[in-house]
Order: structure tokens, then C-alpha cells, then sequence
């Protein structure tokens, strides 16, 4: 809350200098709001912000570009990268830390010692199947930067839904004491939702991507219809005629991300997907 703790944005670079600054609010049993980002911040990013910043006392956003949750060196490299604009941005927000932190203060073991924490539904699906290692690396360092920052609460997107059911089990499994929170997918108008690699996207390229949360519309309108496969399949096609190259549009339970055989008007549905235009990949769900 900016009227407890009305001061500049404090950066702090490794774990004990953040400790430091914190135990004065912890002593006063305030509560610790925490946003992990990879940085390039948009909207979407903001948002988390903003949220924390109502619900906790205390808010700190970390960036960092985590180099295990990437299984293609390329994505890796072209990731977008702007700590002066990001902090300008952070500036302007309702955050009042910023964490920095280096891989050696993340990984002291090194990068090669990843997590083994599993959920084998999940991992094995969806983003699971088609980025082998990105959830066990997401985990691995999200349980890492909990460990530096030992925030009391965590607040995540839910436009990366796996990775958001992952980092709440790992955070109770590892008895972490945090509250994960998971927040509604922030969208430019034409329903694209943001991302930091929509940055990478031409204009041109970003209006071809809002097929994505058109197809997911569509199906939204058929909902309990019972040619479900062959809706599934003509939004699958529907993406690639639109230029991009779909990998998976599929119908799950929202809670257990169970494929869903048969679906009715008046139950819950998760519908996600995922593709590449040109080398960038994008996904995306919607609750319908
Ligand atoms: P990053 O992609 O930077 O996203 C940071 C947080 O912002 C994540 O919780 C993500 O789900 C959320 N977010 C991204 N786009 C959003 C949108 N359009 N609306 C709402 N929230 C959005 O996700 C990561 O970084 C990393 O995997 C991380 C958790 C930091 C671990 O390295």
C-alpha cells in the first residue's frame, strides 16, 4: 500500500540486501506481496502489480530471464530484454522493490540442478508435451526466488495455466507458506493476450495472432454441441489457415486438466492452444 511505505523504488540485487529491508515489515507481521516476471513488462504484467499491491502491504516484482524453462536456445536469446524501461515502468506502478537477481544467486548448485517435483498429468500435456523441461524449469526457479524473497503471498497469470497449477502444488509440497494467487489474462482490443514476445510481432503479425482468441470464441459459441472433436480439429485448421503454425487447441477440466470427451451446455471448460507465427511461439486459454 503506497500510504505504508511511500518511498522510491528500492532495487535490491541479491537475497540477504532484500532481507534486510523486509525484516522491519516482517516484524510488524505485514503482508508480503511478490511478482515474479521475466521482464519486458506490458499490461498484463501491470496488472499482477496492481493486485498485489491491493491485497498485500508490501509488493516486489522480480526479473529474471530464467534459462532453464527454455528448451529452444533460440526462443532463449531473443527474448526481450529492457531492465532500464522495465524499471521506469515499475516506477510508475504501486510496486515498491524490485529484485534483480544473477544465476548463481538463483542456482547455486548450477543450472543442471533442476527440481524433480512432478504432477505427471500435467507435465505430460499440453505445454508439458510440446516444451519438454519448461514447467520443471519454471518450478525449480520459482521455488528458488520463494526461497529469496519468502514473500507471503505470489501472485501469477493464469494465461500460463500449467505453469500457475504447477507452482501451486511445488509451493505446498515444498511447505513454502505462500498463498499462490492466479489472476484473469489481460488482452490488447483485439483480444490478443499479452505477452512479452508479442513484442517480437510485427502489427501486421499481431492482428493475424488474434485468430487465437477468435477460435477459442467460436468454440465458446458451440459449447455443448456434440460434434466436439470436429470443432476442436476445424479451429486447428482454422489457426493454420490464418498463417500460423497451430500446435494444440484442445478442451480440458479446468481443475484437473482432464481431456474432456462429452460436454454440455452448463459445466465449466477450459479450452487452450497454442502456435507459432514465424519463430514465435504464443499461447493461450479461455474459461468457457
Ligand atoms: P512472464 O512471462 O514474464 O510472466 C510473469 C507473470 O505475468 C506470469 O505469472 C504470467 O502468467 C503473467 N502474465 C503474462 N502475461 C499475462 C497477461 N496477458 N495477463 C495476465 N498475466 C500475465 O511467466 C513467467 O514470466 C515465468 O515463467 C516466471 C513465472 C517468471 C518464472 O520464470
Amino acid at each position: 500500500m503506497a500510504a505504508l511505505y511511500a518511498q522510491e523504488l528500492q532495487i535490491f540485487y541479491n537475497a540477504s540486501s532484500l532481507q534486510v529491508a523486509l525484516n522491519q515489515f516482517r516484524a510488524q507481521k505485514k503482508t508480503i506481496g511478490f511478482v515474479p516476471t521475466m521482464g519486458a513488462l506490458h499490461n498484463g504484467h501491470l496488472f499482477l502489480v496492481e493486485k498485489c499491491a491491493q491485497v498485500c502491504d508490501i509488493t516486489i516484482v522480480s526479473i529474471f530471464v530464467n534459462p532453464t524453462q527454455f528448451n529452444d536456445k533460440g526462443d532463449f536469446e531473443r527474448y526481450p530484454r529492457n531492465n532500464e524501461s522495465d524499471l521506469a515502468i515499475l516506477e510508475n506502478s504501486s510496486c515498491n522493490m524490485v529484485y534483480l537477481p544473477t544465476v548463481s544467486e538463483l542456482y547455486p548448485n548450477g543450472i543442471d540442478q533442476i527440481l524433480d517435483f512432478d504432477i505427471p498429468h500435467i507435465t505430460s500435456i499440453l505445454e508439458g508435451k510440446h516444451r519438454p523441461g519448461f514447467l520443471q524449469g519454471v518450478v525449480t526457479v520459482v521455488m528458488s526466488l520463494f526461497e529469496n524473497v519468502k514473500p507471503t503471498h505470489a501472485f501469477f497469470g493464469l494465461k500460463d495455466y500449467q505453469q500457475y497449477l504447477m507452482v501451486k502444488g511445488a509451493s505446498a509440497h515444498y511447505n513454502k507458506g505462500v498463498e499462490v494467487v492466479g489472476l484473469e489474462t489481460q488482452r490488447n482490443q483485439g483480444g490478443l493476450a499479452l505477452s512479452s514476445r508479442n513484442q517480437l510481432l510485427t502489427q501486421e503479425e499481431r492482428v493475424k495472432a488474434e485468430v487465437l482468441y477468435a477460435q477459442m470464441n467460436a468454440l465458446k459459441q458451440h459449447k455443448g454441441d456434440d460434434n466436439l472433436n470436429q470443432l476442436l480439429a476445424a479451429a486447428f485448421n482454422e489457426i493454420n489457415n490464418a498463417g500460423l503454425k497451430a500446435e494444440y487447441f484442445e478442451l480440458r477440466n479446468p481443475e484437473t486438466l482432464n481431456n474432456v470427451e462429452q460436454w454440455t451446455k452448463n459445466e465449466n471448460y477450459l479450452v487452450l492452444c497454442a502456435a507459432k507465427l514465424g519463430n514465435v511461439r504464443l499461447m493461450d486459454n479461455l474459461l468457457i
